[in-house]
């Protein structure tokens, strides 16, 4: 489990980065940013759901002292769909400056998150070992 889901933040990441690299390119278009946004978007919300879902439910399981931590989590990941719901607001309003600006927020909120699940992991797993 911990490897798949650093797995999949290195995979966000990456396609953050490469989103973000898009959006600044000078002569970039609505039109052409819809698609790798979207991309990155249902990639969020599906790793978002399965740490919902299921990860989450099952650390707490074998840890319950981290229940606490796991919930601010939760509460993150919702604050992370409102971002996504800002930049897809910005783009229908054609405001490209306002959508990279709401990415770069997102970006600097969500490396600081996966930070904390992965030192969480990192706990679950020293403590597993003991
Ligand atoms: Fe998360
Ligand atoms: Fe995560």
């Amino acid at each position: 489990m911990k490897h798949r889901i650093t797995r999949e933040h290195s995979h966000l990441e990456d396609l953050l980065d490469a989103l973000i690299r898009t959006f600044s390119k000078s002569g970039a278009t609505v039109r052409g940013l819809w698609e790798p946004f979207e991309q990155f978007a249902l990639d969020l919300e599906s790793h978002i759901e399965q740490e919902d879902r299921l990860y989450f439910p099952a650390i707490g399981a074998l840890s319950p002292d981290l229940k606490a931590s796991l919930e601010a989590l939760s509460v993150d990941h919702s604050a992370f769909t409102d971002q996504l719901r800002q930049v897809a607001d910005h783009l229908a309003h054609e405001d490209i400056e306002g959508a990279t600006r709401s990415l770069r927020n997102l970006d600097a909120s969500l490396r600081a998150h996966e930070q904390v699940e992965e030192e969480i992991l990192a706990r679950l797993d020293s403590k597993l070992e003991t």
